[in-house]
């Protein structure tokens, strides 16, 4: 994003987020952690970079035609950013969720022109905890109103536009801001969009960054681990699909488990010490983080993403 200028909408305000050390957390110990602050992007979160490179990769490939709805499935934060990029190009959008995931996403993809639709959780699960079951069924739901509409659908497991948002931007903009002095990366994995963009920007650069893979203690089935605990509290990935398209093992240095303990101790941490409001799934990733700084990685610089605001939770156990 450029800073100095005038923009022409708010999707040209989506990326060039700061990169802020994380030293107060990493004080007494021995190596640094850099977060990419993409909470601060116009929806609130790094899924804004996605919904603009796969509007914009449709557009330059013909399949979005002008007035086409687009739909997706979304735990909101893909469905906000869709909700903003739609709005000002002029596509409605329908945005499917979980309900399992926080009343905040649903009402602020409302506002922002979006018509959402919840999909009740499998009898068994909790709210704020979305299992691979329940996704399923918001799966089904999200392919019958694309047959029902003959709409577009924003896939953000399959389409490039997910991994070419981090590969063309995200990645670079890390390697920029830190003059190319990183060691590793580590990122708590959705449909893995962010890990697999990034891993590919940085390996492409320097062979040696290391990149690891996060997942919920109990559901790391990218680690080949069974499923123990599917309902998990991060939300926003850790869906135990056990293949994902844009995580190449060629990327994968490592695999780390956080548990929801550990992330809501980090999301906590980050707000207090650092200033940095941000949610669950970010506090996963500093949890990460300190595991590698303080073990194998000891006095090496490690990335993370900050991937959406804290505000998002508000209604959630993790402010409480
Ligand atoms: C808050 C949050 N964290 C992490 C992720 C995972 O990112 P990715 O899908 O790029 O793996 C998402 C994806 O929706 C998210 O919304």
């Amino acid at each position: 994003m450029r800073r100095d200028q005038i923009l022409a909408s708010v999707i040209d305000a989506i990326g060039g987020t700061p990169l802020v050390e994380l030293s107060r957390i990493t004080r007494h110990l021995d190596g640094r952690v850099l977060a990419k602050l993409d909470y601060l992007n116009p929806g609130f979160s790094k899924k804004d970079r996605i919904a603009r490179q796969i509007i914009e990769d449709a557009e330059a490939e013909g399949t979005l035609k002008p007035g086409r709805t687009v739909v997706e499935l979304t735990s909101g934060n893909t469905g906000t950013g869709l909700a903003i990029v739609c709005g000002i190009r002029g596509y409605p959008f329908v945005a499917v969720m979980s309900r399992g995931n926080s009343l905040e996403r649903a009402r602020m993809m409302s506002a922002l022109g979006a018509e959402v639709v919840l999909v009740d959780q499998l009898s068994g699960s909790e709210p704020g905890r979305v299992s691979g079951g329940d996704l399923e069924l918001v799966e089904q739901v999200t392919e019958k109103i694309v047959r029902e509409r003959n709409a577009f659908r924003a896939d953000q497991f399959r389409l490039r536009g997910n991994f070419r948002a981090h590969y063309l931007h995200t990645g670079p903009e890390i390697l920029r801001q830190s003059r190319g002095q990183i060691d590793a990366f580590c990122d708590f994995v959705g449909t893995g969009g962010t890990f697999g963009g990034c891993a590919a920007a940085f390996k492409e650069r320097n062979p040696g960054i290391q990149c690891f893979v996060v997942e919920p203690e109990g559901a790391a089935v990218l680690a080949g681990e069974p499923v123990r605990a599917p309902n998990h509290r991060i939300q926003g990935g850790g869906y135990a699909i056990p293949e994902l398209e844009f995580v190449k093992p060629e990327y994968v240095d490592g695999y780390l488990k956080v548990s929801d303990g550990e992330a809501v101790h980090a999301a906590r941490r980050l707000a207090k010490e650092e200033g940095i409001f941000a949610g669950f799934s970010s506090g996963a990733n500093l949890a990460a983080a300190l595991q590698l700084i303080q073990g194998p990685l000891k006095g090496k610089t490690l990335a993370i993403m900050i991937c959406d605001s804290g505000l998002k939770y508000l209604s959630t156990e993790l402010w409480i």
